[in-house]
C-alpha cells in the first residue's frame, strides 16, 4: 500500500485529495494547523476505507517546519511515495496598505515550506526510483495580478520550480506535476479577504473534486503542468502570449480593483 503526504489537508482541495486517495487505498499523512479538523478527517478515513492515517499538525510557516514533518515521517517508518503540497493561501488588495507580516507569511508557506518539504523527500524518491509530487500553484501563475500581487508571484514560482523538476526528475522516475486550478469553492476567498462583491464577478467555479480528478489524471499521465476549470481559465493561462505585459497588467489592475 503507497502512503502520500497531504499539506492543507484539513479542508478545501488538500481534504478533497486525502477522500480521493483514501478510496484508491493510499494511505495518508494529514499535514495542517486545525487538530481537531485533521484527527476527525483521520478518523472517518480510517474507519470507511481501513487504511492507515497520520496526523501532523504544523503550522509550515515556523521555521524548520519540513524538516519537523520528516522528521515525525521517519520516527514512524513512513515511506513517502506522494507528497502532495498543496497548502497556501492568498491575500486581496493593496500591497501597501496590506498587512506586512502577512504578505511574509504567505512566502513562507506558498514558496519556502514547498521547496523545504520537496528538498527534504525528493532525494528518497530519486534513490528509490518511484515516487510523485503534485505542487499546487494556480492560474494566478501566469500573470501578474495586481491586488493579489505577492499571491500571484509566489504561484508564478511555484509553476516555474516544479516544470524544471518535471525535467529533472524523469530521468530518475520520479514525477512532478504542478496543479494549476482556476477559481474553486473552498474557504480560499474568504481566508484571502475578498469582498462579497467581487466573488460574485467569477463566473464558473470548480469543485475541489473536479480539481483532485483532474490532477489525478493529469500526474497518471506524466503530464508536467495541469489547468484545471473552466475553458475561460485555459485560455487565460495563455493571455500573457499574446497581450503585451503592460496592457495585460493594466486590464488586470482595473478587472481586480474592488
Ligand atoms: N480555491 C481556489 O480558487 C484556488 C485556486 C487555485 C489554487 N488554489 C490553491 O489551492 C491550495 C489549497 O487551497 P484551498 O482552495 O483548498 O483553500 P482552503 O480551503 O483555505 O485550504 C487551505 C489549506 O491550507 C492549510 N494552511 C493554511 N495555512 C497553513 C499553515 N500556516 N500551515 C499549514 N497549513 C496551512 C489550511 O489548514 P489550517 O488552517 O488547518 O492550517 C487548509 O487546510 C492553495 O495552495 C491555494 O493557493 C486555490
Amino acid at each position: 500500500m503507497s502512503t502520500a503526504l497531504i499539506t492543507g489537508a484539513s479542508g478545501g482541495i488538500g481534504k478533497a485529495f486525502a477522500q480521493k486517495l483514501a478510496a484508491r487505498q493510499t494511505n495518508l499523512v494529514l499535514v495542517a494547523r486545525s487538530e481537531e479538523k485533521l484527527n476527525q478527517l483521520a478518523q472517518e478515513l480510517q474507519e470507511k476505507y481501513k487504511i492507515r492515517v497520520d496526523v501532523i499538525v504544523k503550522d509550515l510557516t515556523e521555521t524548520n517546519a519540513a524538516n519537523a514533518v520528516f522528521d515525525v515521517t521517519k520516527s514512524q517508518g513512513l515511506t513517502i511515495d506522494l507528497l502532495i503540497n498543496n497548502a497556501g493561501f492568498g491575500d486581496y488588495g493593496d500591497f501597501a496598505e496590506r498587512d506586512g507580516e502577512r504578505q511574509v507569511k504567505m512566502v513562507q508557506l506558498n514558496i519556502l515550506a514547498l521547496v523545504d518539504l520537496t528538498h527534504q523527500f525528493l532525494p528518497l524518491m530519486r534513490q528509490r526510483r518511484s515516487g510523485s509530487i503534485i505542487n499546487v500553484s494556480s492560474i494566478a501563475a501566469f500573470q501578474p495580478i495586481p491586488y493579489l500581487s505577492v499571491y500571484a508571484a509566489s504561484k508564478a514560482f511555484v509553476l516555474s520550480f516544479s516544470e524544471s523538476l518535471w525535467a529533472e526528475n524523469r530521468q530518475y522516475g520520479v514525477r512532478i506535476l504542478v496543479a494549476c486550478p482556476g477559481p474553486t469553492e473552498t474557504d480560499f476567498f474568504t481566508e484571502a479577504d475578498f469582498p462579497q462583491s467581487f466573488t460574485g464577478k467569477t463566473s464558473k467555479i470548480s469543485t475541489p473534486e473536479e480539481v483532485v480528478n483532474d490532477t489525478l489524471n493529469a500526474l497518471e499521465r506524466g503530464d508536467s503542468t495541469v489547468v484545471s476549470g473552466s475553458f475561460l481559465s485555459k485560455i487565460i493561462t495563455n493571455l500573457s502570449r499574446f497581450v503585451p505585459r503592460e496592457t495585460l497588467v493594466s486590464i488586470l489592475e482595473k478587472q481586480f480593483k474592488a
